[in-house]
């Protein structure tokens, strides 16, 4: 390519970066175009903390908090320090009990993949197919988990609601919850990366202010799905990051971050990770067996 081609559509590029921001502004979704910036995230703390301030009990009673933990012991201030300084917090661990009900909730329910209109078992994904038929499925969302009533007494365990509240600066009024398969598949990682948008590098925006928590509820290593993040990515990301899709491309964030700074989770099931999804993050397919993981977001 010439140099005259490839100045051509490095300026393509920069216009594209500018209009995606202009685009998410323009469909109505300002919201969610401005949570990507910290300032804006901790405004929005403030101003939600003073709001709550006249009428904190209500806000605390209607989380229904549940005083029966599934979790062992937390350290919660440490876990909140280590969130705000590096993005993550390892090492929380749900009891074996209630990963083996999640476990069996979500072999015994149907899921759903998002863009198409079908429902199937777990167990009716072999290769990455369905049924062995042409069909991919990259991943299966459990329904029906507001019925999952060990996941409602996780979602609202104590610990996990301190967590959030000291994080974000103000007891969450929002909470969402997720139950999914990514399936095991031998494609190579560009493909993969087409039909499953989470395997690429990006950063959450999700509304003003969030925080997740999520459990491996199956045995995760380097090769059944690791989650893999950039540490402190959720305080520092160059302009251009935050102007343009919050999918990024590997080559800018090798640009910009240090391959030193990549961290990569695993651990056995009912393993856990509080952390700010700002921050730079993605999944890695699994290739050997299917990984399923719990995932709250507090907001
Ligand atoms: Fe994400």
């Amino acid at each position: 390519m010439t140099v005259g081609l490839i100045q051509l559509k490095e300026q393509k590029n920069k216009l594209n970066d500018n209009k995606d921001f202009a685009k998410r502004i323009n469909k109505g979704k300002l919201w969610q175009a401005l949570g990507r910036f910290k300032t804006v995230r901790r405004g929005y703390s403030i101003l939600k903390n003073q709001l709550q301030q006249f009428n904190s009990q209500y806000y605390q009673e209607r989380l229904n908090i549940s005083r029966v933990s599934a979790l062992l012991p937390v350290q919660i201030n440490q876990c909140v320090d280590n969130v705000r300084k590096t993005g993550v917090h390892l090492g929380l661990h749900l009891k074996q009990d209630a990963v083996k009900q999640i476990r069996s909730f979500a072999d015994s329910n149907l899921c759903t993949e998002p863009k198409h209109d079908d429902f199937f078992f777990a167990s009716d994904i072999k290769k990455g197919r369905l049924n062995g038929k042409d069909r991919r499925v990259m991943r299966g969302l459990v329904s029906n988990i507001d019925k999952c009533s060990i996941i409602s007494t996780i979602v609202s365990d104590e610990i996990l609601i301190e967590i959030a509240r000291k994080y974000l600066g103000y007891y969450p009024t929002l909470i969402t919850r997720h139950l999914t398969w990514s399936f095991a598949s031998d494609l190579d990682e560009v493909e993969v990366q087409k039909l499953y948008p989470p395997t690429n590098f990006h950063y959450d925006v999700a509304g003003l202010n969030f925080v997740t928590v999520s459990f491996f509820i199956t045995d995760v290593d380097e090769n059944t799905g690791p989650h893999i993040m950039i540490e402190k990515s959720h305080n520092r990301k160059p302009l251009k990051m935050l102007f343009r899709s919050n999918i990024q491309k590997e080559a800018d964030v090798w640009n910009y971050y240090e391959r030193s700074e990549q961290l990569t989770i695993t651990g056995n099931a009912g393993f856990g990770f509080f952390q700010d999804p700002s921050c730079i993050h993605r999944l890695k397919l699994p290739k050997n067996s299917n990984r399923l993981i719990l995932q709250i977001r507090y907001s």
